[in-house]
């Protein structure tokens, strides 16, 4: 088994797949060969797979984008723009949880690899009537990459969501605070989250930082148990 990580975010379109695509390429780009998963996925569209989050962690780590190769590292996939419970009810479907955790443990042992897992929305997205985000993340028992944005509200978001982490014993490994659109900057978010993050690593990811995306790859390669 190789190192992974359960990448999680304080809400949808904070920058878990961009996260992702960065450490993948970053990764390989030092000879690191990197296998992500996108396990559960809503909003998806066949017609256009290469925009999906598994179509883009695809081809960061350097695979074909198939209908096949999606549904390789994405197996429970909504067609509604919901959270997966809804988007699953729409289609008169449900996540077997268990089946989404014994899938999801099955991958990440028997890849030699780095894994990445994208959950998907924030923390505490339900996944059915019984689990949320927080569930999934507690039974895999992976290190946990929180991300964040500097969007206003979004440092409350981001010590809530650490805050409901840590209540369940599984607190952030790291979190990454990535730039939103028109947020107060990553200096303002930073300055206020920091005291109150006392022993997490934070790291800062401004717009199209590629320099910072990269910084933040090595630094947790070099912190690899
Ligand atoms: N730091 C950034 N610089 C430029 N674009 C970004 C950055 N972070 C996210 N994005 C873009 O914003 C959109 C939402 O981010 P995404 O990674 O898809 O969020 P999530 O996976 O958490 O829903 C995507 O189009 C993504 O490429
Ligand atoms: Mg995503």
């Amino acid at each position: 088994m190789g190192n992974a990580y359960f990448i999680t975010a304080t809400g949808t379109d904070t920058g878990k797949t961009f996260v992702a695509e960065g450490l993948a390429r970053a990764w390989r780009r030092r000879g690191r060969a990197v296998r992500a998963l996108k396990p559960v996925m809503s909003g998806y569209s066949p017609e256009q797979a290469s925009q999906s989050d598994a179509g883009r962690l695809l081809a960061a780590c350097g695979e074909a984008v198939t209908q096949g190769s999606v549904a390789a590292i994405s197996p429970w996939r909504f067609a509604a723009p919901l959270s997966p419970d809804r988007a699953a009810a729409l289609e008169g479907r449900s996540i077997d949880f268990d089946d989404l955790v014994a899938w999801c443990r099955r991958e990440v042992l028997r890849s030699q690899d780095a894994v990445l897992v994208e959950g998907v929305g924030g923390v505490m997205v339900p996944l059915d009537e019984h689990n949320t985000v927080r569930e999934w993340i507690i039974a895999l028992d992976l290190p946990v990459l929180l991300v964040a944005g500097t969007y206003l509200g979004g440092v409350s978001h981001a010590l809530t969501a650490v805050a409901a982490l840590r209540e369940v014993g599984a607190t952030p490994s790291v979190i990454a605070v990535n730039e939103s659109v028109d947020g107060v900057g990553l200096e303002t978010t930073l300055a206020s989250l920091r005291p109150h993050l006392d022993n997490i690593p934070i790291f800062a990811i401004g717009r199209d930082d590629a320099p910072g995306l990269e910084g933040f790859a090595a630094d947790i390669l070099a912190s690899d148990p």
